[in-house]
């Protein structure tokens, strides 16, 4: 949608607006223009055909009907007062018809450059029924795996999430909107809304600004440097003021301080939320003060259209600052090339063509690889994987996940077809070779049930195999909006099942899907290997099928911490070092603690009594059918000046016996800030490709502005003073140096 002659990012230095866009504005009537700050349900009514008629309606969601939205298009542009083109909005978050893996899952690919075709293939498939705008990359920093909307973001770390989110929005829109089929993105939930107490969804947030700024506001900050074409404001009561209602953030932090110039649409209904809130007494109060804040757009509620005239006629506020949301909006459509489209009134395409838009051969071949590099190997214990199939005479395949196309999909799909999706048992029928028998048994209804009735069926296929292939894990709905779990354990009886296929004695390949960490510590003793495939998608069947049996190699990395137990968290990598830090000589387990032990004797660390202070699974783990030792991690110098890149180099030699490729990631740690800084912090990675006995030397350049932090003055500088340097293949890691960047 993307027309060349337009090209030019929407967020460089103000635009100078089209003197068609001018000209258009010039000719408005004030209810034509509080109709383009209007997004309303789209559907094939004749009364939202009439609004469009009149120049109501600037902007449609959730309409994917490709003759419904052409003949509204057609209406708006053949027959309404000024032909003004509608912007039309879907969440097309992880694909539109080809599904890819939940965005949690992309992000343990730790490729951005597949991130990015991914977006790409779903901005094409969307814009071939007619959508222009979609509601992705969400890019939450989320920390806390009971919240079901860490499916939907890319983990617990700045840099890792703004890397995936620009690499999402550049999919999306294409490089500086040079893609023709390109759709614009939206960065949401502006922000902090994965800290949403207590997992729970929509809940309050209160987040400090110092820690907004360094952890919270990095991925929006890049998205916005990267041209994405709008942003989201978020749900949450962020410190006492909802988002929606936030001048802060829209205005002085968005506006002024990164001078963006896209335009801001409301979360669902989230302006009228303001009232349930408690921030404001009336719809009308409601307007004006998310109007005042700096929301450009209302989707859905109707706030705007129906007291914006009256806000105005009182002079509350200005015609100026409508025509500034008006302009901004119409500069997008005219990026997107929208007013250069004929709209026929019905869509030509013919079924062919349709049928061909979708599910291309290459662009599955793309979800097969994202999937690929987005499973995560936990466990491999005796080298179990991957399978010998020549030396296997039967596999036994158990778990209501490993037939389940649309389980896989994951949540947030609203176009995707559980029929074009390959299960992990379809995978292996075409895979595996007539000699080895695949026996199958569902082993439970669904992921969820406590009905044991499948599972002696279940027993026997076990019984009956040479080794036990389990895809258990969470229905897609246990994640995703308003899908938070107090509890993160594997759920309804899964875990005895484990338990019952165990006590038969055959080797364990567990497979997990779902959208979050869970809590696995009980069940690591009873199964072999651990394959995490988050909800992988389309092609998860053959993906995990390619992993099990060899063809490729696991190579995902943890994109967020795996808690031990749920009162963890919130657990990450990033944390401060505190006063009283837990280390292995200072923590105590309850148990072995001695009656009558008085208050202060043992373990004054931060950390709990009743579990070990180190999570599950670190940020950045993921094992590979290759072995990497890393050494020789050396600097050009030991002392920079104000300024000075910092290189590094490290060797890696792939010890094992498969080429693999592998995510090596190089950490920091400030060891005295004017703020206390992070244990440890993610700055670069790099997924190289180390064929089995051979060895790489890796070289990264970091610029000292990578390690310029908001300190005490909230003001984002590098501060002099000594730094330790990590590079590994996780943020555990003991391959370290250190260096000094001297005073100005
Ligand atoms: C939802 C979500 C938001 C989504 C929007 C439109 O409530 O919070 O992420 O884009 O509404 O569906």
């Amino acid at each position: 949608m993307f027309t060349s002659e337009h090209a030019h990012s929407l967020n460089s230095v103000p635009p100078r607006y089209s003197d068609r866009i001018n000209h258009l504005l010039s000719k408005m009537h004030l209810v034509e223009k509080v109709g383009q700050l209007s997004q309303v349900m789209g559907n094939n009514s004749e009364e939202l055909e009439q609004d469009v008629r009149q120049g109501l309606v600037g902007s449609v969601i959730n309409e994917v009907d490709v003759n419904t939205l052409a003949k509204l298009q057609h209406i708006a542009t053949h027959q309404s007062r000024l032909g003004i083109p509608l912007l039309v909005g879907r969440d097309v978050i992880h694909g539109f018809k080809t599904i890819f893996p939940i965005p949690l899952g992309q992000a343990a690919s730790w490729d951005p450059e597949l991130v990015k075709k991914a977006a790409k293939i779903a901005g094409k498939e969307a814009s071939f029924v007619g959508i222009n705008w979609t509601f992705a990359p969400m890019i939450d920093i989320s920390r806390d795996p009971r919240w079901g909307r860490i499916a939907e973001s890319f983990g617990e770390d700045p840099v890792l999430s703004s890397i995936m989110g620009v690499a999402m929005v550049e999919g999306f829109q294409g490089d500086n909107f040079q893609n023709p089929s390109g759709i614009a993105a939206c960065a949401k939930h502006f922000v902090g809304y994965g800290a949403s107490e207590s997992g729970r969804d929509y809940c309050t947030t209160n987040i400090p600004e110092n820690e907004l700024r360094n952890i919270y506001f990095p991925p929006f900050k890049a998205a916005a440097d990267a041209g994405v074409a709008t942003f989201m404001s978020s749900f949450s009561d962020l410190d006492g003021l909802p988002a929606s209602g936030n001048k802060w953030l829209m205005d002085s932090i968005l506006r002024k301080e990164w001078n963006y110039q896209g335009f801001v649409v409301s979360d669902w209904e989230s302006i009228a939320q303001l009232q349930i809130h408690g921030l404001t007494e009336s719809p009308e109060h409601s307007a004006l003060t998310a109007f005042d804040a700096g929301i450009d757009m209302e989707m859905v509620s109707t706030t705007y259209r129906q007291n914006l005239a009256t806000l105005l006629e009182n002079k509350q506020l200005s015609e100026h600052e409508i025509d500034q949301s008006v302009l901004r909006i119409l500069h997008l459509k005219e990026k997107l090339g929208l007013f250069d489209i004929d709209y026929p009134i019905e869509d030509g395409q013919s079924s062919d063509a349709r049928k061909q838009a979708f599910y291309a051969n290459e662009d599955l071949d793309v979800a097969k690889q994202l999937a690929l590099k987005s499973c995560v190997l936990l466990q491999n214990k005796n080298r179990t994987l991957p399978l010998n199939s020549e030396a296997l005479n039967a596999i036994g395949l158990i778990g209501p996940l490993a037939d389940d196309g649309y389980e896989q999909l994951g949540t947030w799909i609203f176009d995707g077809e559980e029929e074009a999706s390959i299960p992990l048992k379809q995978a292996l029928e075409n895979e595996l070779s007539r000699s080895v028998t695949l026996n199958y048994a569902k082993g439970l209804q669904n992921t969820r049930t406590d009905n044991i009735d499948l599972v002696d069926d279940a027993i026997k296929v076990a019984q009956s195999s040479d080794v036990v292939i389990l895809c258990l894990g969470e229905e897609s709905f246990l994640s995703g909006e308003a899908h938070c779990r107090a509890e993160l354990d594997l759920p309804g009886k899964q875990h005895w099942l484990i338990e019952q296929i165990a006590a038969t004695g055959k080797p364990i390949v567990l497979v997990i899907m779902a959208g979050r960490p869970l809590t696995l510590e009980p069940i690591l003793n009873m199964v072999d290997s651990v394959l995490y495939a988050w909800h992988p998608g389309t092609m998860g069947g053959p993906a995990i099928a390619d992993l099990i049996l060899g063809e490729s190699s696991p190579s995902g990395k943890l994109p967020v911490t795996f808690p031990r137990k749920v009162g963890q968290i919130p657990i990450y990598y990033n944390q401060k070092h505190t006063g009283k830090p837990a280390t292995e000589e200072q923590c105590i387990h309850m148990d072995d603690v001695p009656e009558r032990s008085p208050q202060t004797s043992l373990g004054m660390a931060a950390t709990h009594l009743d579990t070990h202070f180190s999570p599950l699974y670190e940020f950045g783990f993921g094992l590979s059918y290759g072995e990497f030792e890393y050494t020789h991690l050396v600097l050009d110098k030991h002392s920079y000046a104000p300024g000075e890149s910092i290189n590094v180099k490290v060797t890696i030699k792939n010890v094992g016996r498969y080429d693999a490729e592998e995510v090596i990631q190089l950490y920091i740690r400030d060891l005295v800030g004017s703020v206390t800084r992070p244990v440890k912090e993610l700055k670069q990675f790099k997924r190289v490709l180390i064929c089995a006995g051979k060895e790489a030397v890796i070289y990264f350049k970091l610029e000292q502005s990578e390690l310029a932090f908001y300190n005490r003055n909230m003001q984002l500088e590098v501060e002099a003073g000594t730094f330790h340097v990590w590079v590994s293949g996780s943020s555990k890691s003991n391959l370290t140096t250190e260096f000094i960047v001297t005073k100005p």
